[in-house]
């Protein structure tokens, strides 16, 4: 027998740093599918992922919670393992990065790739963003604050070891014009090349000193290894790469494709391969950045409370709902939208209306009108000939899709096999055959065909929706589930007997889960608010309130301050008295929107000098914490300028 094809694809290890929401888990659920497919066609895969538990940002958490890191991490990670499962992630391997082969692993490399010159020992100084785990240049930070995640970026100074990023540079280049799949989607390349590479690159710093929590390396204890370093070498140590065993590394490098979030892609296409480069590795085939799954109102945050629990929703309405919509409603690639409304109305529609609806009519007739004993087949007519051959076509054009990652249109393919089966109910109308007892044989012909169109589509959604295929496939007591069965309309055995069951999805009351579903929305953005709150400062008396002189100003003038996004320069009126206050509200507000407002000043502040431009006070305005929108304290009628405020 010839050896098995091989797949490896990969997730991102997930940061043990929160609760993983609808967002995280949308790599996992694509990749899960995939993989499962690739084994329905004969693959030999393997689908990893794991989780990525070293760095500052968990030390500091654990600190917080007053457990080491090891104890904080081992708990979280046992959460998102729950969450697979829930989910039915398939996967072969979960790495933690604090797993003891891969953490020696990792050091291996580390020392070759120190061995041979391509890391050095040098200062680092920059701008650290601990979120992201990154360091930024000057000119890379906006406004202070981190490029990828927004979040402040703090001033840090180290003795750090240094990869020879740039040696690879060109390599990287080449290889990457010369093959046009390495990275996917295709803007998301010329994003890298042009944003990130042709421009020119840095070495890249790869050791820390300002904690402990992570990889010691090797040849300095004083030190540990860059995050990022650790996390992406999971790819080729879980596989046993520089470890004695290296088997699993043989038999699946390179990687047919990483899976990742947009938001990591230069890690993935431009460090990652370098390493590759450096260790003599092939590169992987494909690296995949999908989009973002955004919530009503934008990108979902902990800190804006609007995160979609996934485990609220699996119990709720089960798991294959939840899969269905991540699966067929965001467009692979692109950034799609989580909505409580369109995803009780999805399931509705596709998957009890459509799906469920074929599943049981399908079988009560074969139960009302054959006692429950599937039928056989008989000469087909053109209608059959119609549907026998869409459902016959569907295998090989849902395998293009998931080749060219193209799930959602997968998932239509299998859909068109169910539409055009009810379509085909409506147009045989069993019910009136059913009648004439001559018609008995072209009953029968109709509800085989019927059964063997939903062994086809069960078989497929088996990568998509597998307990529902599962389910399915009691139901109809389907036994033939191989790949190379769909290859002929023939795998229902006549004669056998189906088993009652259940509705496979129960229609949903829209407006009951709906309000359920937003009243859980809101009491978590209460939940949340109550939570981000800025505590409130010590109390003062009177008197030290009154030693603060606000007053009602007029803005006469405003304009940008230079050389700067975020300040403003306002000319303001002070009963007579003319002004100039430096404001930071330039991303807030366009200059002529502030001329003539009544605003307020706190009028007694030391004057202070911001950009060179003199401050005399400063203006009064109220804004979220996380600074996401702003407003100037205004007044809405007009009072006298230099009106106290009190
Ligand atoms: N630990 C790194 C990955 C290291 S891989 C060598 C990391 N972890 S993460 O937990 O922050 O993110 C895991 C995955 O979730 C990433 O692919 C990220 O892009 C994805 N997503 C996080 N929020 C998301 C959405 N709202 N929508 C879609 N994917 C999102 O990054």
């Amino acid at each position: 027998m010839s050896e098995k094809k091989k797949y490896y694809i990969t997730t991102p290890i997930y940061y043990p740093s929160a609760k993983l929401h609808i967002g995280n888990t949308y790599t996992t659920v694509a990749a899960d599918a995939i993989a499962r497919f690739k084994r329905l066609t004969g693959y030999d895969v393997m689908l990893l992922t794991g989780s990525d538990e070293h760095g500052q940002k968990i030390e500091r958490k654990a600190e917080e919670k007053g457990v080491t890191p090891k104890e904080y991490v081992d708990e979280i990670v046992a959460g998102i393992k729950d969450l697979w499962k829930m989910m039915n992630i398939s996967y072969d391997k979960f790495i933690r990065t604090t797993d003891d082969y891969h953490e020696k692993s990792v050091q291996n490399i580390v020392q070759k790739l120190f061995d041979q010159g391509d890391i050095y020992k040098g200062a680092y100084e920059g701008l650290y963003c601990t979120p992201c785990e990154s360091f930024w240049t000057e000119t890379q930070v906006i406004d202070g604050k981190c490029p990828d995640c927004g979040r402040p970026v703090e001033h840090a100074k180290e003795e750090a070891y240094f990869f020879k990023t740039t040696k690879y540079a060109d390599r990287l280049i080449k290889y990457i014009e010369d093959h046009p799949n390495f990275i996917q989607p295709e803007s998301r390349k010329n994003e890298m090349l042009n944003n990130f590479l042709r421009p020119g690159l840095e070495d890249l710093c790869v050791s820390r000193t300002t904690f402990d929590w992570g990889i010691r390396v090797p040849f300095d204890d004083k030190h540990v290894i860059y995050v990022w370093i650790d996390a992406l070498l999971n790819y080729i140590t879980a596989l046993g790469y520089g470890s004695e065993n290296d088997e699993l590394f043989k038999k699946y490098w390179p990687c047919d494709v990483h899976l990742i979030g947009k938001d990591i892609l230069r890690f993935h296409t431009i460090y990652w391969p370098i390493i590759l480069m450096a260790l003599g590795l092939e590169l992987p085939k494909q690296v995949f950045g999908h989009g973002w799954l955004l919530v009503d109102g934008g990108k979902m945050s902990k800190s804006k409370g609007n995160v979609v629990d996934p485990v609220v929703l699996i119990n709720e309405f089960g798991t294959d709902p939840v899969r269905y919509y991540l699966l067929h409603e965001i467009p692979f690639g692109s950034d799609g939208v989580f909505n409580n409304e369109i995803f009780i109305k999805k399931v509705n529609s596709d998957l009890a209306n459509d799906l469920g609806n074929l599943v049981s009519r399908t079988s009560a007739m074969v139960e009302k009108y054959f006692g429950g004993i599937i039928p056989n087949a008989n000469e087909a007519e053109p209608i059959d000939k119609e549907l026998i051959s869409i459902a016959l076509d569907a295998p090989k054009k849902v395998e293009k899709n998931i080749d060219n990652l193209k799930i959602p249109e997968a998932l239509d393919e299998i859909w068109n096999v169910i539409r055009r089966s009810n379509k085909y109910i409506d147009e045989t109308t069993p019910w009136i055959l059913a009648r004439d007892e001559s018609k008995k044989e072209r009953l029968g012909t109709v509800l085989y065909n019927l059964l063997e169109s939903l062994r086809i589509v069960s078989v497929l959604l088996s990568a998509f929706l597998p307990e529902t295929s599962g389910k399915i496939n009691k139901q109809l007591n389907i036994k033939l589930t191989t790949w190379e069965s769909l290859a002929s309309f023939d795998g229902t055995k006549g004669g056998t007997k189906l088993e009652k069951g259940d509705v496979i999805f129960p229609r949903i009351d829209v407006d009951e889960k709906l309000e359920m579903l937003n009243k859980i929305r809101e009491d978590q953005l209460k939940e949340n608010q109550q939570a981000n709150i800025q505590p409130i400062k010590e109390e003062i008396t009177i008197d030290q309130f009154d030693k603060m002189d606000l007053r009602i100003v007029k803005v006469l003038a405003c304009e940008p301050v230079k050389k700067s996004n975020k300040l403003l320069k306002l000319k303001i009126d002070l009963a007579g008295e003319e002004r100039q206050v430096i404001s930071g509200i330039a991303k807030y507000y366009k200059p002529e929107d502030l001329i003539g407002k009544y605003v307020v000043l706190v009028a007694n502040l030391k004057p202070v000098k911001l950009r060179g431009e003199i401050s005399q006070g400063m203006i009064l305005a109220a804004a979220t914490d996380d600074d996401s929108k702003l407003f100037a304290v205004t007044i809405p009628g007009q009072l006298p300028t230099g009106s106290q405020v009190r």
